[in-house]
Formats: structure tokens, C-alpha cells, sequence
């Protein structure tokens, strides 16, 4: 069974109160997607290997570690992962980016796919699929299914927010799949939405409501 890492870092947890907050306007939402996204990146690159190096500084040799030269993805799935694509790259800068393009049907809340694009060797690289908002977990699922398609065995999930229902529907589906997660909330309401959530993701990230 995957693991599931709920980030409850005090910085997370202030940035998400304003994130959460219905009076945040789009610029600063957009900025918190961000810096959150920068802090999840930090705990979900946490076991990338490295390799040791020694460099030279002004005063003596010193026994450095640099990542091992792993190949990184960055698997936004549109529209809302999209906002956590840049402090990602502000980390890990030499990452593809491969882009999912997903909508919920608003009736049957099925994911619909609409765009799809990869990085070639998409396969050989540790992959990780971002998407703020983790709720039936069938963006998510559909988003897996497609990269295993594509030979993707190393795949790490991040979304800002969960429910129970979407992190036990990604567990059962793709059981070697860890999960990192800024909060875990209480409930999916009869529309689908997590509870108490942060309302459209997307809506909130580009202010299209
Ligand atoms: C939202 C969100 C996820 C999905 C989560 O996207 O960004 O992709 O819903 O719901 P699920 O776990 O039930 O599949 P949405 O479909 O609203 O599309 P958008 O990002 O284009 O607004
Ligand atoms: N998508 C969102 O943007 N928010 C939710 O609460 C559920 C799905």
C-alpha cells in the first residue's frame, strides 16, 4: 500500500488558513498555490538519491552530495495543477514538464480528457503529477493510468488538498503511488466538493467565477 504524507508544517498550515479564506483574492491565491507548492516540493523530493562530490572551497576540500542525475518530471493536470508548476521549477529547474488536460464533468463528475502532451522519455523519469485538489480522486486516477500507459513506474502524487474518499480511491487504484498531501479534509459534499475545502481551484487560481 502507498503512503500518504500529510504535510502539517506550521508554514503550510498559515498559508493554507488564507488559501481556504472565500475573501482571498486571485493574485494572492495564486501566490499561496505557489509557495505552498514550494514547501510540499522540498518533502516530496525528500528521497531522491544523491551522489557524493567533493568540491573545493577557499578553505579546505569538502565532501558535498548533489542529486544523482535522476530524470524529473513535473506533471501539471489542467487547468488547476498548472499553478504549481513554477515553484516547482524554481526547485528542481532541469524537470520536464508534461501536461494532463482534465475537467470533471460537472454532471457525472468523471474526469473528460481533453489534452495530453509528455516529455518523450517520460518513462525513465521519477514523475511527479500535481494538482491542488485531490477529491473523487478520478482526475487523479485517469492522470496515473495514462502515464503508466506511457511506461512511467516512479510516480509521486501531490495535491494541496484531500478528502479520505479521493486518497482511498488513489490507494486502491494505484497502490504504489505515495501521496503527498497538505491537508486532509473531512468530506466530499453531494457535488463532489471537498468539505470545507477551498471552493474551484481553478476558478480561484485564474478568476474565471
Ligand atoms: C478539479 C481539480 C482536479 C479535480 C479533482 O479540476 O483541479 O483536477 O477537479 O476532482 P476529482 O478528484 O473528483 O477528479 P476541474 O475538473 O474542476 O478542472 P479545472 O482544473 O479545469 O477547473
Ligand atoms: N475540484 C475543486 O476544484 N474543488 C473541489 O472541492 C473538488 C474538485
Amino acid at each position: 500500500m502507498s503512503v500518504v504524507h500529510e504535510l502539517n508544517h506550521p508554514l503550510i498550515q498559515h498559508k493554507l488558513a488564507i488559501l481556504r479564506n472565500k475573501k482571498t483574492g486571485v493574485k494572492e491565491f495564486r501566490e499561496l498555490v505557489g509557495e505552498i507548492s514550494g514547501l510540499m516540493c522540498y518533502e516530496a523530493t525528500r528521497n531522491l538519491p544523491t551522489e557524493e562530490v567533493m568540491v573545493q572551497t577557499p578553505v579546505a576540500k569538502a565532501k558535498c552530495y548533489k542529486l544523482a542525475g535522476k530524470k524529473l518530471a513535473i506533471i501539471p493536470i489542467l487547468r488547476a495543477g498548472l499553478g504549481m508548476v513554477d515553484a516547482m521549477l524554481d526547485l528542481i529547474p532541469s524537470a520536464k514538464v508534461g501536461h494532463i488536460g482534465l475537467y470533471r464533468d460537472p454532471e457525472t463528475h468523471q474526469p473528460v480528457e481533453y489534452y495530453c502532451k509528455l516529455p518523450e522519455d517520460i518513462g525513465k523519469r521519477q514523475v511527479f503529477v500535481v494538482d491542488p485538489m485531490l477529491a473523487t480522486g478520478g482526475s487523479a486516477i485517469a492522470a496515473i493510468d495514462f502515464l503508466k500507459q506511457h511506461g512511467c513506474k516512479q510516480i509521486i502524487m501531490m495535491n494541496i488538498i484531500g478528502c479520505p474518499e479521493g486518497v482511498k480511491a488513489v490507494q486502491d487504484a494505484h497502490p504504489d503511488v505515495d501521496i503527498y498531501v497538505a491537508a486532509i479534509d473531512e468530506k466530499l459534499n453531494e457535488h463532489a466538493y471537498i468539505v470545507p475545502g477551498l471552493g474551484d481551484a481553478g476558478d480561484r487560481i485564474f478568476g474565471t467565477k
